[in-house]
C-alpha cells in the first residue's frame, strides 16, 4: 500500500509538472483528490489493514495529499501569474510604432506668390487697397481717361452687368478710388480679381489676378518708378534679374511702358519659355496721368506720381516654371502639391 500510494504521489507530481491550464489543473484535483480519486479510494480501502498499520498509512495518505494540495495551490498561482504577464504583454503600447500621418495642405501657388509680392512692397512702406470686383464703368474706364467708346476699350472687353457697372477689367480702378478719398502721399498697392472676355488659352483666363500700384506723392519721378520695379523683379526671380522698359500707351499714365524681366529660365541668352527674347513681359507702368490726378482733386502741378499693374498668373508662372495658366484653375492636387 505504501508502494501504490507513493506511486499516486509520483504520477500525480509528474501530471502537475505539465499543466498548462486551469481546467486540466482540476481535472488532475479531482482525479487524484476527488471524491472518486486514487487518494480517497486508497482511505476507503484501509478497512482491511490492521490495527496497527490504520493510523501509520493514514498518517502517509494525509502526507501524501498535503503535499498535492500544496502543489496544486502553487500552480494555480504560477498559473495566474503566467495569464497576468500575458494580459500585460498584449495590453502593452509600443511607443516604436509610426503614428498617423496627418496631411497638411498648402497654399496655392497664386497664393504663395502673391504673398511674396505684397512682402516685397509692404518691406517699401506700402499699404493695401482694396476695391469691389463689381466696379462702376466710371472707375474703371472713364475716370481713368477712357471715354465711352473710345477704342482702348477694345483690348479690355469686360462682362457688362449693365450699361454703367462692369465686372472690373483691370485694378487700376482702385487708383481712382483711393485717390478720391486720401490725399498724397500715396503708397498703395492692391491686390484682386479682375475679368476680360479673353477665350481660355495657355496664357489667357477670362478671370486672372492683377496687383496695382500706386505713389502719389511731391517729386516722385519715373526713376523712382524703375527703382521700385527693380527691386520687385530681384526679390521674385533672383538677384540677377534685370529689367526693360518698353515704350508703350495706356490712357491713365504718361509716359508709359510695358515692362519685362529678364527670361528666368535662360537670363536672357533665348530659350523656348521667353520665345528666344531673353525677356518676359509682366507688367505695365507708367506716370500718373495729370488729367487722371485732377479727376481726383489732386494739383498736378504739386504732385506726380506713378503706378503700375502686374499679372500675379504670369509672375507665378515664371516663379514656378508654369507653362500652362490653365494648370493653376483646375485644382488638381498632384499638380499643386509639386509647389
Ligand atoms: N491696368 C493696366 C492693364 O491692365 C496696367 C497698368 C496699370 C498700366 C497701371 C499702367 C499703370 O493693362
Amino acid at each position: 500500500m505504501k508502494e501504490q500510494l507513493q506511486a499516486i504521489a509520483n504520477e500525480a507530481l509528474a501530471k502537475l509538472e505539465h499543466v498548462e491550464d486551469m481546467k486540466s489543473l482540476e481535472e488532475i484535483r479531482i482525479l487524484f483528490l476527488g471524491k472518486k480519486g486514487k487518494l480517497t479510494s486508497i482511505l476507503k480501502g484501509m478497512g482491511s489493514l490492521s490495527a496497527e498499520e490504520r493510523p501509520v498509512v493514514g498518517q502517509m495518505v494525509n502526507d501524501v495529499r498535503k503535499q498535492l494540495e500544496e502543489k496544486i495551490q502553487n500552480t494555480r498561482s504560477e498559473l495566474i501569474r503566467k495569464e497576468q504577464e500575458k494580459n500585460i504583454a498584449q495590453e502593452a503600447i509600443d511607443v516604436t510604432m509610426p503614428g498617423t500621418i496627418l496631411r497638411t495642405g498648402k497654399k496655392h501657388p497664386l497664393t504663395q506668390v502673391l504673398d511674396e509680392i505684397k512682402e516685397v512692397f509692404i518691406g517699401m512702406g506700402y499699404e493695401i487697397a482694396e476695391g469691389p470686383e463689381v466696379e462702376l464703368d466710371y472707375y474703371n474706364f472713364e475716370a481713368l481717361n477712357i471715354p465711352k467708346n473710345h477704342p482702348a476699350r477694345d483690348t479690355q472687353d469686360s462682362f457688362y452687368i449693365n450699361e454703367n457697372v462692369v465686372l472690373r477689367s483691370q485694378t487700376s480702378p482702385v487708383q481712382i478710388r483711393v485717390m478720391e478719398k486720401q490725399k498724397p502721399p500715396i503708397k498703395i498697392i492692391c491686390p484682386g480679381r479682375v475679368y476680360r472676355s479673353d477665350p481660355v488659352d495657355a496664357t489667357h483666363s477670362p478671370i486672372f489676378h492683377q496687383v496695382e500700384g500706386l505713389v502719389v506723392d511731391k517729386g516722385v519721378t519715373m526713376g523712382d518708378l524703375i527703382g521700385t520695379l527693380q527691386v520687385f523683379a530681384k526679390n521674385l526671380f533672383g538677384e540677377e534679374t534685370d529689367i526693360r522698359l518698353r515704350p508703350h500707351h495706356f490712357q491713365f499714365t504718361e509716359p508709359s511702358a510695358e515692362v519685362d524681366v529678364s527670361c528666368w529660365t535662360c537670363g536672357g541668352k533665348g530659350c523656348r519659355v521667353c520665345k528666344n527674347e531673353g525677356w518676359i513681359e509682366i507688367l505695365g507702368a507708367g506716370m500718373v496721368h495729370p488729367k487722371v490726378l485732377e479727376t481726383c482733386g489732386i494739383d498736378p502741378k504739386v504732385y506726380s506720381g506713378f503706378a503700375f499693374g502686374l499679372g500675379v498668373e504670369r509672375t507665378a508662372m515664371g516663379r514656378f516654371n508654369i507653362d500652362d495658366m490653365r494648370l493653376l484653375y483646375e485644382n488638381d492636387i498632384r499638380f499643386l502639391k509639386q509647389f
